[in-house]
């Protein structure tokens, strides 16, 4: 029986977006199935806007950012005026839609997730985010792209940085988990990395700056745009409609910079890279992620398995629970954490103790 697969995209865009939309394209054109491409995320179902998805529509999306069918932060369950999840579920019989791919990150999968439990809507989930905080898949795409161009920032403001004797900080996206920092600061080789999910010590990151810069002429420090400033200074918080802070208003890279300037005496410079980091082309594993989930999605929306979302586990690709997919939010364990203090140079009177003055360790 041929099917009408109405496909959206959620949250923030991110690269492998386009390749996983294309991908979808094709599979499901293949196997005899029409798709319908639902503009900006649940708004576009809300609103009934829809453009046709046919193969020539798709060509050469593989290697581009951004979503052809275009994003919101729309969260039916909060448009009560409008009778957002009303309005969906009758939107999805007039359009004759007989099964829906929704590709998002936790915001959008759990919609999702709702839809289904509440109304048995027919949907599979694709899952999407640069943060790469999803619990049930161990990674998805728009991660590596949006790390891969943090650390060539960071290579970049190490020129700078050096050429001007100067400590530099580097403020990464990814939301109340720590990848994005950790990744770009492991894989820049960085000085300091700040991630929410451990509190700054100001102690510690002081000397280790003071020692790096000291050594290099140069110091970079990698922060997350959602930690604790460790100052304890807050600013007002502003939530969007699925209640999470609007983390960019914070201002972490100039805050961290006024505080590494003063405890260090060294002169400090901030950039914050946003939303250049989810743009571009996908990189590799992006493209084939993308393309993987995006054609698996489409295979169980074929064989009607609904209430799932396509994970990556191990190698292959497997349905799991939507449900599941959403619970929990997937924050860097402590294993990690320990394999950056690997990385990280020992405090001074840390490397002499283990070096040089072996009694001063026991003396301590
Ligand atoms: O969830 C993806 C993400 O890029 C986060 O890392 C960031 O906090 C947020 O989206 C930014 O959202 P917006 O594009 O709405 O400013």
């Amino acid at each position: 029986m041929v099917k009408r697969i109405g496909l959206l995209t959620g949250g923030g865009d991110c690269p492998g977006l386009n390749p996983a939309i294309r991908a979808a394209v094709l599979q499901a054109t293949q196997l005899g199935h029409e798709c319908i491409g639902i503009l900006d995320g649940w708004k576009g179902l809300i609103q009934e806007n829809t453009r046709p998805l046919t193969r020539e529509d798709v060509e050469g999306l593989v290697g581009q950012g951004g979503t052809l069918l275009g994003t919101s932060r729309t969260n039916p369950y909060k448009q009560e005026k409008e009778n957002g999840v009303a309005r969906c579920i009758e939107n999805f019989r007039k359009l004759r839609l007989d099964a829906l791919v929704a590709m998002g990150g936790e915001d959008t999968l759990g919609v999702a997730a709702k839809l289904h439990e509440d109304h048995k809507l027919p949907v599979v989930g694709v899952p999407k985010t640069m943060d790469n905080d999803l619990s049930a898949t161990d990674s998805t795409f728009g991660f590596d792209t949006a790390v891969t161009i943090a650390v060539d920032a960071a290579h970049r403001l190490l020129d700078t940085g050096r050429s001007h004797r100067r400590i530099m900080v580097l403020e990464v996206m990814g939301r109340h988990a720590g990848w994005v920092s950790l990744f770009t600061g492991i894989a820049s080789g960085a000085d300091y990395v700040c991630l929410p999910e451990r509190p700054v010590d100001i102690r510690d990151m002081t000397e280790r700056l003071k020692a790096a810069h000291a050594r290099k002429g140069v110091a970079l420090i990698v922060a997350s745009e959602a930690i604790e400033m460790p100052d304890g200074s807050r600013k007002e918080e502003k939530l969007d409609e699925f209640g999470h802070m609007i983390l960019k208003e914070r201002g972490v890279a100039e805050r961290l910079t006024n505080l590494v300037q003063k405890e260090t005496g060294v002169e400090t410079r901030a950039a914050v890279i946003g939303h250049i980091q989810r743009g571009g082309p996908p990189t590799l594993f992006d493209r084939m992620l993308g393309t993987r989930v995006g054609v698996q999605a489409i295979r169980y929306a074929h064989q009607g398995q609904f209430g799932v979302m396509v994970a990556l586990r191990g190698n292959q690709v497997a349905a799991v629970p939507l449900k599941e997919a959403t619970g929990v939010l997937k924050t860097v364990p402590p294993e990690w954490l320990e394999l950056l203090d690997v990385l990280m140079y020992p405090r001074p009177q840390q490397s002499q103790h283990r070096h040089n003055d072996p009694k001063a360790v026991s003396s301590r």
